[in-house]
């Protein structure tokens, strides 16, 4: 571990034998980044690394991911200890303002946020607008996308230290109603209005479904936290992009949801749901699931397995593994999908295909079952998801705007055609 996060070496980069010196950025675990952002400038080169595999794209002091040996911690802490011991709110205070609450700041973020429940009408308008079937995500970055027509103040979101903090709790306090309401539409069941007695997660439940199971209301906690920060992922670098042209915080949430909507991130929760369905509806047979995912002619991938930075587990798989079994224990579910996502699971561990690529569960495929079990239907995990993930947007979006972080604008490297003269339609 560096005693200076920040410190910097350099290292030198040969360039048609010229030798250019780049710093490199440390960080608090020794991790090092190459400063290319004058390389241009300096040797007339770009970098180039499409899906930024290997490019930071920003320091943050949020979230620490150590995807060789497993490790997620939030401000220091580690997931396994919040997920256990913390309550969803106390990770969001923890997020946005990088230090556990006392029981003070806690009620008063609590008081803030419960301050804003009550979402306007015209949302109800909004999505009673959309066709029947439409999907609970695209439901939702509707909503969220409208929320500066209902608050033209959130539109300079950043000018002012009290604009800033109302938008933010406005958002936070308003996304379990609009969870609930898209719910609601989307099943055509009448809208409940927030109970202000009760507390975030036991709210959300009473608007989903008209009454609150302690039981439900603690697992769904710690579910949310799981799901509450995870660095600069699709979603989270969207929303850092989007804001960074000094957009609107809701217009910036908005589209990182829909970044989330995708199947090959937040959107995997229900779709390993709908393979195991289809597994189980076809016989059951994993082995064959599995040789469909190892063959390179065959599209299909094995949903909730593989992650772009963790490469031995997810600890966030570890814990919602653990947590599915003593879940549908204490809710006395008995779901024949879970058996075979613990086959796949185990073929896909001892598969030569699955260890030499260092795919492994990721969060999402325990996750879905344990919605299924607390009855939310296969559709809406997603939002359940963008639910949990929140307040590390917010975060996220808080932290570029402080530190003042440039538009983003990533280069390229043209391979179309070089100029050519225009001709008149008859002559092509
Ligand atoms: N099933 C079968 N093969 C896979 C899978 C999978 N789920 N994931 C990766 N591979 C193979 C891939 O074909 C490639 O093989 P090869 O080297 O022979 O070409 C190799 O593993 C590396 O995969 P990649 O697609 O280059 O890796 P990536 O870092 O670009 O993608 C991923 C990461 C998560 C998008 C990918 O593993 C995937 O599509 N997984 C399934 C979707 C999923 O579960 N997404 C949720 C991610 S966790 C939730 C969150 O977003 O935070």
């Amino acid at each position: 571990m560096s005693d200076l996060p920040g410190a910097s070496e350099t290292v030198n980069l040969n360039i048609q034998e010229e030798a250019h010196a780049l710093s490199v950025t440390i960080g608090t675990y020794n991790e090092k980044g190459i400063d290319i952002s004058k390389l241009l400038g300096t040797t007339g080169h770009v970098t180039l690394d499409p899906g930024f595999k290997n490019t930071g794209s920003t320091k943050s002091a949020i979230t620490f991911i150590d995807g060789i040996n497993g490790i997620l911690q939030h401000r220091g802490y580690p997931i396994e200890q919040l997920a256990e011991l913390a309550s969803f709110q106390e990770v969001m205070y923890l997020l946005l303002q990088g230090e556990l609450p006392n029981a003070n700041q806690l009620a008063d973020i609590e008081g803030q946020i419960k301050a804003e429940t009550k979402a306007p009408e015209g949302i109800k308008t909004l999505l009673n607008a959309l066709p029947d079937g439409s999907h609970p995500m695209g439901m939702l970055s509707v909503a969220l996308a409208s929320l500066p027509s209902f608050y033209p103040n959130a539109l300079d979101s950043w000018s002012d230290e009290t604009v800033r903090w109302e938008t933010i709790y406005r958002l936070l306090g308003h996304m379990p109603v609009i969870a609930a309401y898209v719910y609601r539409r989307s099943q055509n069941l009448p809208y409940i209005d927030p109970n202000p007695e009760l507390d975030y997660v036991s709210n959300f439940l009473y608007m989903m479904f008209g009454e609150v199971d302690p039981v439900i209301a603690d697992a769904l906690d710690t579910l949310l936290i799981l799901h509450a920060d995870h660095e600069q992922n699709c979603s989270a670098a969207t929303v850092r992009m989007i804001g960074s042209s000094h957009v609107n915080l809701y217009a910036a949430i908005a589209g990182g949801n829909s970044a989330l909507w995708g199947p090959l991130h937040g959107g995997a929760n229900q779709k390993v749901v709908e393979m195991l369905e289809s597994i189980l509806a076809d016989g059951g047979d994993s082995e064959k699931y599995i040789n469909k995912a190892k063959d390179k002619a065959d599209p299909f991938r094995l949903m909730g397995f593989g992650h772009r930075v963790y490469k031995n587990f997810d600890p966030r798989a570890k814990v919602i593994k653990a947590y599915a079994d003593k879940i549908l224990d204490k809710l006395n579910v008995d779901d024949p999908v879970l058996d075979i996502a613990k086959r796949l699971e185990s073929s896909a561990l001892n598969d030569e295909y699955f260890q030499k690529r260092k795919l492994f569960p990721n969060v999402d495929f325990y996750s879905g079952i344990i919605y299924r079990a607390l009855g939310i239907p296969v559709d809406m995990f997603t939002v359940m998801f963008a639910l949990g993930r929140l307040p590390g947007w917010v975060s996220q979006w808080k932290e570029m705007r402080e530190s003042g972080d440039p538009i983003g604008r990533p280069r390229q490297i043209y391979t179309g055609a070089s100029k050519r003269d225009y001709k008149p339609i008859t002559d092509r």
